[in-house]
């Protein structure tokens, strides 16, 4: 049943998201051809992905605990691969994020083995990259993939959000924190919560990246309140994903854009 109000909701983006040609924002018209459509490729997509096909026939077992129901047991690597990345698409798009707005800091929650926090410190070795991971065996295994692809500019900080977040927005710098990838707990109340502490870091040029936007009736109600925030300008829904921007220049306005 889930899966059929998914489709549903994914049919229903597909009927009401813009191609550039509605798009009247000089701003999100720009970012729709220059970033999140751009075709092509990087250098770095290859090894990025190359270590996620490595992933994926390994069958190295690790004992892991899960933030929703708080219990531990045994997961292959390929499952996790397979289950909880994000795919290569979501991850270049993160990627040409940074590669276009060149933030110096980039907070990511939930780093899982590590994919998308690759393709965050890739895209520019100039920014430090924060990401945090609650179970210590994924985050180790995430430290050696990153010592694999040789990226020297990502702290690993192992540790519940609910209990740490506030400790790691303390250490940055005032009013910088500007990108954050949320991509753990996908559930309203902790994701408001994570949004709300981000948020007092945020500044006119932050970025914010929500996962799974649609993903469940909590983050759609989630997803709603976070662009009502009087704070939040433009709003790109690209269904698996959603930006948030916070440029007081550009007017409040929520695009559902084709991606
Ligand atoms: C979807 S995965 C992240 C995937 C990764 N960003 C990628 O695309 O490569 C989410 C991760 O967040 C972690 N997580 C979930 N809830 C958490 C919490 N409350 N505190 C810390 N980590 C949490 C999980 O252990 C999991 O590894």
């Amino acid at each position: 049943m889930k899966n059929i109000s998914f489709l549903f909701k994914y049919l229903k983006y597909l009927l009401s998201a813009k191609t550039p040609h509605g798009i009247h924002s000089p701003f999100v018209f720009e970012l729709v051809n220059k970033v999140i459509n751009k075709k092509g490729s990087y250098y770095a997509y290859e090894k990025i992905e190359k270590l996620r096909r490595k992933f994926l026939i390994s069958s190295k077992e690790i004992e892991v605990t899960d933030f929703g129901t708080g219990k531990s047991g045994k997961r292959i690597i390929s499952e996790i691969a397979e289950r909880s990345l994000k795919n290569k698409k979501y991850g270049q798009l993160l990627f040409r994020l940074v590669n276009h707005f060149k933030p110096t800091t980039i907070l990511e929650l939930g780093t899982s083995l590590g994919i998308s926090t690759s393709y965050l410190a890739c895209a520019n070795p100039n920014a430090k990259v924060i990401t945090i991971e609650g179970c210590p065996n994924i985050s180790n295994e995430a430290k050696n993939n990153f010592e694999s692809l040789g990226l020297k500019n990502i702290e690993t900080v192992v540790g519940n959000f609910d209990i740490i977040l506030s400790a790691v927005l303390c250490r940055l710098p005032t009013a910088d924190c500007q990108l954050v990838f949320f991509d753990g707990n996908h559930k309203k109340i902790p994701t408001l919560n994570y949004f709300s502490q981000c948020l007092e870091y945020a500044h006119n040029d932050s970025i914010f990246v929500f996962d799974d936007i649609h993903w469940s009736d909590e983050m759609e109600e989630a997803w709603e309140e976070i662009k009502s925030n009087p704070l939040v300008t433009v709003t790109i829904d690209l269904f698996f994903l959603g930006l948030v921007f916070f440029r007081k220049e550009q007017a409040k306005e929520n695009f559902i854009v084709r991606f």
